[in-house]
């Protein structure tokens, strides 16, 4: 096998009640393992084989982009959760934060709402140009801002296999919650590498 899944960073039941070791154990366990397992099967003995994932995501469409894209999109989806790590950002990403939407809060809440209006399935993204940009963008799908050339560096999952058994249709407080479990020191380290 070419990819690997890698293990959580975290026991199943420490996002709970956020995430829930249930949502957990179908979410990673199934989902994201079956995009892992799929992209293997699709890339065997083809010149994608020995290509590195973002390259295959940037290279790719069809059924072998969105196998990709997916694995990619959840792998950095869960990495980016913590429940004891730091709640708001604090450095050079908090600066630009501020002064492109105002505060941290406004932020939030765009953001929030960016998840919330995303029509079907999809994830809404933070990312960041080569000038240190920031940009909210809604994706449908598998959608990745790798593709634009932005740098990814939050994520929030808005597929219903990501909440409907936590939230069932409350897709805006699943989305309202997830702050509570995200790392801010992961995510100031997404921009400042
Ligand atoms: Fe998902």
């Amino acid at each position: 096998m070419r990819f690997t899944q890698p293990k959580l960073p975290y026991p199943q039941d420490a996002l709970a009640p956020i995430i829930s070791p249930t949502t957990i154990e179908y979410h990673y366990g199934k989902h994201e393992r079956a995009y892992i397992d799929t992209l293997n099967k699709l890339i065997e003995g083809t010149d994608y084989e020995n290509m590195a994932l973002e390259d295959i995501i940037v290279k790719s469409d069809g059924k072998l982009f969105n196998n990709a894209a997916q694995a990619w999109n959840h792998i950095f989806y869960f990495f980016q959760f913590n429940p004891d790590g730091m709640k708001e950002p604090s450095g050079k990403l908090r600066a630009k934060i501020e002064e492109q939407f105002g505060s941290f809060d406004e932020f939030k809440k765009k953001f929030e709402e960016a998840g919330a209006t995303l029509f079907g399935s999809g994830w809404v993204w933070l990312s960041s140009n080569a000038e240190g940009k920031l940009f909210i963008t809604q994706a449908p799908n598998a959608a990745n801002p790798l593709t634009q050339n932005l740098r990814p560096l939050l994520t929030f999952d808005v597929w219903e296999h990501a909440y409907y058994l936590d939230y069932q249709n409350l897709r805006a407080e699943y989305l309202h919650n997830l702050w509570d479990i995200i790392d801010w020191d992961i995510i100031e380290m997404r921009y400042a590498d």
